[in-house]
């Protein structure tokens, strides 16, 4: 960033009526231009689209659009090859790129902010940007999910121990398990795609808040910049940020997803459990303890995690006490939504890549689910399908459970007679009941964790996806 303090240099492009110039130390905490460069892009498209607009209602002449279009592209090759000097000086992205349009074409430069603020110009920005970050987001969401499709689909039959208060409950499929989070990130899917509706529509036109009195075609500046939409108040279009909000609550319901399966990866790979391994490139080591290998990825996708919803919090904050229309403080919107983007842009990437290198210890799961009285259910089941009212098959088999424990065993290596002193009920079928994999058989509907229903899910999941 170029730094020039001279008072020739201090004269902004607004400051025709002002008497001194602002210190540097206003200067700097007042511009955008040091992360609103990040915009230029949708800057440029919005300018198109709008001079394109105001040479077809004969606002500018056709040689001045022209000459804004070269300029314009002139700027997004420089911008594009790092050859562009953003200056402090000129406050943000906008001023930036409009005083070097008219260095290169000259008064057609200057026309182009006919009709036009930087309160609307920023308000259609934010929109195009988010609207590309989103549908960047959708797609990486489902390349993680078709990660998780792959892994699920190799494990319909391999058993682990599902859990309710971390306690060992019930068994499952592994497969069901993951599918569980492909189920989430559908619903995350469903939320963005709402949510682009919303964002997908055109500001530009409202001016600084109350519209302009040129003879402006809103419809067409929206066709050009495919929005489905115009915002239809013009003291609403460069005011809220609800939109912003609005992805921000989706990320922050993306990342606790996310953040759940890290904390789940990392207990899976305690050697206490012993379930997966991750690749080495998603660990490290310690610098002191040789035998560590961390889970360093996962842990700090479920830290990002609150710094992403620090970020809903900024900008729901940010507007709670705002009057209409637009005031500066929207500027602070910025910075938290462009680390949400790129945050969860990095996360969802990394996310794909490390479970296509998940290996499962399937016999630490199994092992796992037996020591744990997983069947349990499945015997107060078994009575109460044989008439007896399933509040005493729950005491019974609390007694069955309590016996087998003194005994250091599970309910399934008791003798028959062993169990037929807590009921009478209790034939020689019950040992295919009491298995882990006739438990995991026997839920077999839709939503159930049987292996055919997991494959089912997995199916449909697949055909979504397609
Ligand atoms: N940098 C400003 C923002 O991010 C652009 C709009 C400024 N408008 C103004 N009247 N100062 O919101």
């Amino acid at each position: 960033m170029e730094k020039n303090s001279s008072v020739e240099n201090n004269k902004k492009t607004w400051s025709g009526r002002f008497n001194e110039p602002v210190s540097d130390l206003v200067k700097r905490y007042t511009a955008s231009v040091s992360f609103d460069y990040k915009l230029a892009e949708y800057d440029i498209q919005g300018s198109l689209a709008h001079a394109t607009m105001l040479s077809a209602q004969g606002i500018i002449s056709n040689e001045d659009l022209t000459a804004i279009e070269n300029g314009l592209n002139q700027i997004l090759g420089e911008i594009h090859n790092k050859q562009f000097v953003w200056s402090l000086d000129l406050e943000d992205v906008h001023l930036n790129i409009e005083k070097r349009l008219t260095e290169i074409v000259g008064d057609a430069g200057k026309r182009l902010h006919t009709g036009r603020s930087r309160n609307d110009q920023i308000a259609t920005d934010i929109r195009l940007y988010l609207r590309t970050s989103i549908d960047t987001i959708i797609n990486l969401i489902k390349a993680m999910q078709l990660a998780l499709l792959n892994l699920a689909e190799k494990h319909t039959d391999t058993v682990m121990p599902g859990f309710t208060h971390l306690q060992v409950a019930q068994p499952v499929s592994f497969g069901h398990h993951l599918m569980a989070y492909f189920e989430m990130l559908k619903r995350d899917i469903e939320r963005l795609s709402d949510c682009r509706k919303r964002v997908n529509q055109l500001p530009l036109g409202a001016a600084a808040l109350a519209g302009t009195s040129y003879p402006i075609d809103r419809t067409l500046v929206a066709e050009k910049l495919n929005f489905e939409g115009i915002c239809e108040n013009s003291l609403d279009a460069v005011s809220d940020r609800d939109f912003a909000v609005e992805f921000c609550a989706c990320a922050s319901l993306i990342m606790t997803h996310l953040s759940r399966m890290s904390e789940e990866l990392i207990l899976w790979m305690n050697p206490s459990f012993n379930f997966i391994e991750l690749a080495d490139r998603f660990c490290t080591g310690s610098s002191i303890m040789p035998q560590k290998k961390n889970p360093d990825v996962p842990e700090l996708v479920r830290g990002k995690t609150g710094r992403i919803n620090g970020h809903l919090i900024a900008i729901l904050t940010l507007m709670k006490a705002q009057p209409l229309a637009y005031n500066k403080d929207n500027q602070e919107d910025k910075e938290p939504l462009f680390d949400t983007v790129e945050t969860l842009i990095d996360t969802l990437r990394i996310y794909a890549d490390m479970l296509t290198g998940v290996r499962v210890n399937q016999n630490a799961m199994r092992q796992a689910a037996l020591k744990g009285y997983a069947t349990a259910t499945d015997l107060a089941d078994y009575l109460t399908k044989k008439g007896v009212p399933f509040r005493d098959s729950h005491e019974i088999v609390a007694k069955t459970v309590q016996f087998a424990e003194q005994k250091g065993c599970d309910i399934s290596d008791l003798e028959i007679a062993e169990l037929q002193k807590f009921s009478k009920e209790i034939d020689e079928d019950i040992f295919s009941f009491l298995t882990l994999e006739g438990s995991m058989k026997s839920r077999n509907h839709i939503g159930g964790t049987a292996p055919e229903q997991v494959q089912v899910a997995i199916d449909k999941a697949r055909k979504l996806l397609s």
